[in-house]
């Protein structure tokens, strides 16, 4: 049975990861009326993986006895400069998702929740990946500048990306 302490931390972890989703789709549909398909369909694929996220700790809370408490999400932004500039929000945002992640780990090993921490390390595990995947394409985004024919070209190669369902369960 997961604690009370617990219990409350993992429903702001889902609240969050369901933001982080919205925010997601936001970009989508940001650069979808920008004209850059393939960027739009990195973050609509971002988007579904955050609701995986969103959803391994739902069904873990339920797992363990816990009640899951939905809360409002809060609005996101809905335009970006630039795909840079929305990259570097993305980067920006998972760096505070891994302390987030880092804070509920601190605290299961505080209340002894063993199970628990056990089940973070896969969201340890995968914000090393998010943080690498934004600064990736910072870098080569940095590196095209202006120039219109690389960013033609890193808009198909992101086009290519595909979503690949996370287990959401022990089960
Ligand atoms: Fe759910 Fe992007 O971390």
């Amino acid at each position: 049975m997961l604690n009370k302490k617990l219990e409350e931390a993992l429903n702001a972890q889902i609240n969050a990861e369901f933001w982080s989703a919205y925010l997601y789709l936001s970009m989508s549909a940001d650069m979808s009326d920008k004209g850059m398909a393939g960027v739009a369909n990195w973050f609509a694929i971002q988007f579904k993986e955050e609701q995986d996220h969103a959803m391994k700790l739902f069904n873990y809370v339920i797992a363990r006895g816990g009640k899951v408490t939905l809360k409002p999400i809060e609005k996101v932004d809905t335009e970006w400069k630039s795909p840079l500039d929305a990259f570097e929000q993305t980067l920006q945002h998972e760096e505070k998702v891994t302390s987030l992640i880092n804070n509920l780990y601190a605290l299961a090993e505080q209340e002894k929740d063993y199970a628990t921490q056990s089940m973070l390390k896969w969201f340890i595990d995968e914000q090393v990946e998010e943080e690498e995947n934004a600064k990736a394409i910072i870098d080569t985004l940095k590196l095209i500048g202006d120039n219109g024919y690389g960013l033609y070209q890193l808009d198909k190669e992101l086009a290519a990306r595909v979503y690949t369902p996370i287990a959401t369960s022990e089960e």
